[in-house]
């Protein structure tokens, strides 16, 4: 039986991360030069039942009987076979490999879990429905996040840019103009469930300031939505400089990202911000053909770990 095999993009999150936690609406990207890979070959020889996993970017070698559950890929795994009722699973190897940065905001957990399921699935011959792979990637999300919007699942499920709401059908984006966005790493890496639960004690201790900042994310969101269907990249710039300072209020930045911000903006970016769980990771910046390549030297010169662009068509 030939290998099987299903690849899934990374993500960035273009506004409204955080407050899309606390039911704001939020706008993410799928970034399609990274991908997360897995391949299911068939053990014949095996004993029956082995399951063995190979994830040679994180040097796991080892069969899931010997990995405790809440590993994110064992639960992948059991997660599609119990969807399946499936409890003598034929013999096979997983193997992940990704181009992902993990920890860094680009969906690199979220790219794994989606390829991982669509391969198995598929491989078992009953391949899911994207509705059904988003549902179980949602729940290794809770793995990574604690509190998972489920925004990275979801762009990631789907490939398309979205407006996303936590609860609620989302929407598939078709931007009237298209737009380039640079992406540059500050070379910190920062796990997301630790500024998720930062806010989250800044909330509980400060409700009422904190809900303003969420709702002012939110109207920013809402107002890209419209800016991004009518094709108006300055104000598109603007609003992303908007949300960069709502999130600097909740102490999401850092001054590894903050200069990179202003030497985007310094080089002539429309607008700039951090991307995803903050305090490290990735920013984003917004620009057009008269100014990619100087903002993205400005980039590279302010100390950027890698910078590539991706544009939404
Ligand atoms: O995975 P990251 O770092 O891109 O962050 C996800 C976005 C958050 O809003 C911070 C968390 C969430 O679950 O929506």
């Amino acid at each position: 039986m030939p290998a099987i095999f299903s690849t899934a993009p990374g993500k960035a999150i273009l506004f409204g991360e955080h407050a899309v936690v606390y039911g704001q609406p939020a706008i993410a990207i799928p970034v399609t030069q990274l991908k997360a890979k897995a391949v299911v070959q068939a053990l014949p020889l095996a004993t029956t039942g082995t399951i063995h996993i190979e994830a040679p970017d994180i040097n796991l070698d080892s069969d899931l009987s010997q990995l405790p559950q809440t590993n994110p890929h064992a639960m992948a795994i059991q997660l599609v076979l119990d969807t399946f009722n499936i409890n003598k699973p034929p013999s096979f190897l997983l193997r992940i490999t990704s181009k992902i940065p993990v920890a860094s905001g680009l969906g690199s957990g979220a790219a794994v879990a989606v390829a991982t399921i669509r391969a198995l699935s598929n491989f078992l011959g009953q391949p899911l429905e994207d509705v059904q792979v988003c549902s179980l990637a949602f729940e290794i999300e809770k793995l990574h996040h604690g509190t998972p919007s489920g925004i990275d699942n979801t762009v990631i499920t789907y490939a398309k840019p979205v407006y996303f709401i936590k609860g609620q059908p989302i929407e598939i984006l078709s931007p009237t103009k298209s737009f380039t966005i640079l992406i540059a790493d500050t070379g910190v890496s920062k796990a997301t469930s630790e500024t998720v639960a930062q806010v989250h004690a800044a909330w509980r201790a400060n409700p009422s300031e904190y809900e303003v900042i969420f709702n002012n994310i939110g109207e920013i969101s809402k107002t890209a939505y419209s800016a991004i269907n009518a094709g108006k990249l300055k104000l598109l710039g603007q609003l992303m400089d908007q949300n960069q300072n709502q999130l600097s209020e909740m102490d999401l930045s850092s001054p590894e990202l903050d200069k990179l911000i202003q030497s985007a903006k310094e080089a002539g970016a429309l607008g700039a911000k951090l991307s995803g769980g903050g305090q490290g990771g990735n920013m984003l910046a917004l620009v057009d053909e008269s100014n990619q390549a100087s903002v993205q030297s400005a980039l590279k010169n302010a100390g950027a770990a890698s910078v590539f662009s991706t544009t939404i068509p």
